[in-house]
């Protein structure tokens, strides 16, 4: 609370400082690269940026984008030659309920990927990665960090992707201490998408990645960029124990104006049952969070045909999810041409999701697919400060005396209501600072 308000009225005299620093210092160092990419190493110490081997993109450390937090490099033993150089260095933030990164120069009204990427690697010495902390996007829900759900061995990396319309040009990223350890980050990534892309993700839902496979991948490699143009990371997924894995040299048409996009190696490969007359079958549990204890899902499927087909052969399937059918419609995938299959709702919420894919009965040849997506869903309905106002506060925050807790959202959530500062919660719109007052 604002404790010597009441004998000074600072208010007025405030407002105009506050409204004429915004212009100037929000227009700082650019953080956007040529395509718009925001490529983060966090806790990156000793040199500013470097080109990473594998994508050829320029990461950067997290100095301009958080004011908080303590870097620390992976300890030795934990070292990895074949991990990305993203994971090797990390920030910790020991202090504070809410620390957070703030990224801008984004457009209002678009849509971007957003990809967290967590490696606790001994970096404290204590053996002890964090049970969970909440990470945030703006002040909407993201997920959990979980290190347990990533395995018990602290070696293991956790990366977490949303896709989001965001309602302002600056969207902050936050950490939040919920008792369960102290949270940390190794990489934070931002990708511009198409609006076209992904159309269930609207201004008041956001899309969680809860996996992304390419069937029968070419050396188990994980497709990104280049090959993928708003690098979204394609894991492999191939058993040759389980399925027939098809593939083509031949060029796939996996870009257009559609809803779905994806790149020619990942549509490249593919998988048909077995058995002539079998079918495809997989599926993914449920991921309950504390907050969203039985989570509906989105999934997409990509399709292609990848052989010609002679004379009266033919390719039809039905989609099954738990032994009911999903589309109502026989899927018929041309030569190398792209056709996607997804849900435009969330699906009916049960445990555990069986699809099988299986031929029509005039089908000659068994089904194929080639790759799949499964997301849950965030509601994105909180709204932060009035982002006028949000932007003065961080301007006051960067020119005078930083307090303790002022990182976040200024008025969102209320409890967290930055010190010092009265804001004003209308119903219908967004909240608004209504005075700022020195505390000392
Ligand atoms: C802010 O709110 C506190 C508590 O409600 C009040 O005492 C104070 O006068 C307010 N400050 C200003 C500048 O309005
Ligand atoms: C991490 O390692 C790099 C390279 O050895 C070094 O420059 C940097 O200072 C280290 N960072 C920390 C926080 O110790
Ligand atoms: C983390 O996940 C594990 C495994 O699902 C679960 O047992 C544990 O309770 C979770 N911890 C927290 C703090 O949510
Ligand atoms: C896959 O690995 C083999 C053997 O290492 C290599 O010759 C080939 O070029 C690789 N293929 C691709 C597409 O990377
Ligand atoms: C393939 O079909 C044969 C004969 O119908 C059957 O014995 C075998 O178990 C099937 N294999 C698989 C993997 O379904
Ligand atoms: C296609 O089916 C028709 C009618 O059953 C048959 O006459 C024809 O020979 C078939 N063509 C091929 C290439 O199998
Ligand atoms: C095969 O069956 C599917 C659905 O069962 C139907 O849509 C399609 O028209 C049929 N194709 C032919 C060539 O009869």
């Amino acid at each position: 609370m604002c404790n010597n308000c009441a004998s000074r009225t600072m208010a007025p005299r405030w407002w105009l400082p506050i409204l004429c620093l915004a212009g100037s210092v929000l227009h700082g160092r650019a953080q956007l690269d040529s395509r718009g990419f925001i490529n983060i190493d966090c806790g990156l110490q000793g040199e500013e940026s470097y080109v990473d081997d594998e994508t050829k993109l320029v990461y950067a450390s997290d100095a301009g984008f958080t004011d908080t937090g303590t870097p620390y490099n992976i300890s030795a033993e934990n070292f990895r030659p074949w991990r990305s150089r993203n994971v090797r260095s990390l920030r910790s933030f020991p202090d504070g309920a809410r620390n957070c990164y703030t990224l801008r120069s984004l457009v209002s009204g678009l849509k971007y990927l957003f990809r967290a990427t967590f490696l606790y690697g001994n970096y404290d010495g204590l053996n002890k990665p964090p049970a969970s902390f909440d990470l945030y996007i703006g002040v909407n829900f993201w997920t959990v960090v979980n290190m347990s759900w990533w395995g018990s061995d602290q070696d293991n990396k956790a990366e977490v992707e949303a896709i989001i319309v965001v309602p302002y040009d600056l969207v902050q990223v936050c950490l939040v201490n919920t008792g369960g350890g102290t949270p940390f980050i190794s990489g934070l990534e931002l990708r511009p998408l198409k609006m076209s892309l992904y159309p269930q993700a609207t201004a008041e839902l956001g899309l969680f990645m809860r996996s992304r496979r390419n069937f029968a991948a070419i050396n188990e490699t994980i497709i990104r960029f280049p090959d993928d143009p708003y690098d979204r990371l394609w894991y492999p997924r191939s058993d040759a124990t389980m399925w027939t894995e098809r593939s083509t040299t031949e060029r796939v048409d996996g870009f257009d104006s559609g809803s779905f996009e994806a790149p020619v190696a990942v549509l490249q490969t593919a998988i048909t049952p077995l058995n002539a007359s079998g079918s495809i079958n997989f599926g993914w549990d449920t991921e309950p969070q504390p907050n969203n204890p039985s989570p509906g899902y989105l999934a997409v499927f990509y399709f292609a045909e990848l052989q010609v087909l002679d004379g009266n052969a033919s390719r039809q399937f039905y989609i099954n999810l738990n032994d009911e059918l999903w589309h109502n419609r026989a899927v018929k995938p041309e030569y190398l041409s792209r056709i996607n299959l997804y849900n435009e709702f969330p699906s009916p919420r049960q445990n555990h999701y069986d699809i099988s894919i299986k031929a029509t009965a005039n089908s000659t040849l068994p089904p194929i697919i080639n790759a799949y997506e499964v997301f849950s869903v965030i509601t994105t309905t909180n709204v932060g400060t009035e982002s006028h106002y949000a932007s003065a506060a961080m301007a006051i925050k960067a020119k005078y005396k930083v307090h303790k807790n002022w990182m976040g959202d200024p008025c969102f959530p209320k409890t967290m209501t930055w010190d010092s500062l009265n804001c004003s919660y209308a119903t219908a719109s967004p909240p608004r600072i209504t005075s700022i007052c020195r505390s000392r």
